[in-house]
């Protein structure tokens, strides 16, 4: 087992203009479960592709424990990786696609067959040992992927959207059994996606990336109540949280036609004469309250069960004139219909204040 260290690592392709991975810092403890996220694009995969030696670090460093991995070919990194494609090899039997890095290396038959035998029972996949891949479902194949990872014992799993290719719920079962796996096994991993629901069920910590910089990193608690920008506080949520522009006043701010209170700390925190305020739609109340509230015009009303989600305008323009989007979850026993229009609360200490201009977060 180890820790993992980005230090200050940029990846720049050839003819483009801005590096795909730019100045990565990122410090990884020994046993965690990392989540790299980020919309398509942001640099999660070279990232990943980076610290298994598979893309050169054209600045900075990368260290596997206490060893400086940058210039070291992948097979000296002591990594497996887990593919979206799994790359099962289709003429071999589930044992011998599992067992092939051990043959490689030269390791004796009985060990290599002992080891297989273990991971395929942690895996449930040791009635199929002796079938060909293409004799499996989806979710069979890529156990099949985990457990070829998992017999060579690395220092580090790398996980690149390992469960791209199964159905919704197949995604759901097996996430929980990787997240569960990783912590028996308790080896450092590092895990791409782009879904933000399975970064945040599944990571210690969630790093967010956007544009090949990174945004935060923190315990996906920590990334839900305290996002450090605009960015991270719309990627992290479903649905996500409503930000809207607002205009700056002596005590608070205007926004939708109505105004909200902010505190002293906030006012003085600000750069400039507006600001963006976020609220997710579990924040908001309704109200038969006019004094205060956001005016919402009901545009949709989304009934799943559980929960209900009511979708609209404000009423008033924000600071760029314009209605903003709203979203407000409520109770589901009793939704509005198209066309009313409804009173919304922010629930104060759930209000996020983001500066105009930088998109940071203020106090
Ligand atoms: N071999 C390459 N040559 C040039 N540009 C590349 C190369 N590979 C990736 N890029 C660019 O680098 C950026 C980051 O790509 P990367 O594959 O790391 O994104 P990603 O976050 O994994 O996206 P996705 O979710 O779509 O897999 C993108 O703009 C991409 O076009
Ligand atoms: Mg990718």
């Amino acid at each position: 087992m180890a820790t993992i260290t980005y230090d200050k690592a940029s990846r720049r392709y050839a003819g483009t203009e801005r590096p795909a991975v730019d100045a990565l810092e990122l410090e990884i403890a020994d046993g965690e479960f990392l989540v790299l996220v980020g919309p398509s694009g942001s640099g999660k995969s070279t990232a990943l592709r980076m610290l298994a030696g598979l893309e050169d670090i054209d600045e900075g460093a990368v260290w596997i424990g206490d060893r400086d991995v940058t210039q070291l070919p992948p097979r000296s990194r002591d990594i497996a990786m887990v593919f979206q494609n799994y790359a099962l090899y289709p003429h071999m039997t589930v044992a011998q696609n599992m067992g092939f890095a051990l043959k490689i290396a030269g390791r004796p038959a009985s060990e290599i067959k002992q080891k297989v035998l273990d991971a395929a029972k942690l895996l449930d996949i040791e009635d199929y040992l002796d079938r060909k891949p293409k004799a499996l479902s989806g979710g069979q194949r890529q156990r099949v992927a985990m457990g070829r990872a998992i017999v060579r014992e690395p220092q580090v799993f790398l996980m690149d959207e390992p469960l791209s290719n199964l159905d919704a719920k197949l995604r759901v079962s097996t996430r929980t059994q990787i997240a569960a796996l990783q912590r028996r096994l308790g080896v450092t991993t590092v895990y791409v996606t782009h879904d933000q629901v399975e970064a945040m069920t599944m990571g210690d910590r969630v790093a967010v990336l956007s544009d090949g910089l990174l945004q935060q990193c923190d315990t996906p608690r920590a990334l839900y109540d305290h996002p450090a920008n605009v960015f991270v506080a719309g990627f992290i949520g479903s649905p996500a949280m409503n930000l809207a522009s607002a205009k700056l006043t002596a005590d608070g701010a205007e926004v939708g036609g109505a105004s909200v209170a902010l505190s002293r700390e906030i006012i003085s925190a600000a750069d400039g004469d507006t600001i963006t305020l976020g609220f997710r739609p579990e924040s908001l109340e309704v109200t038969t309250d006019t004094e205060g509230t956001l005016p919402m015009k009901v545009e949709l009303v989304e009934e799943l069960g559980s929960d209900a989600y009511v979708y609209g305008k404000l009423a008033g323009e924000d600071a760029s004139g314009t209605q903003s989007n709203v979203v407000a979850r409520v109770d589901p026993r009793t939704p509005p219909r198209m066309g009313d229009t409804l009173h919304l609360r922010i629930r104060p200490d759930e209000l996020h204040v983001f500066s105009g201009t930088t998109g940071l977060r203020l106090p």
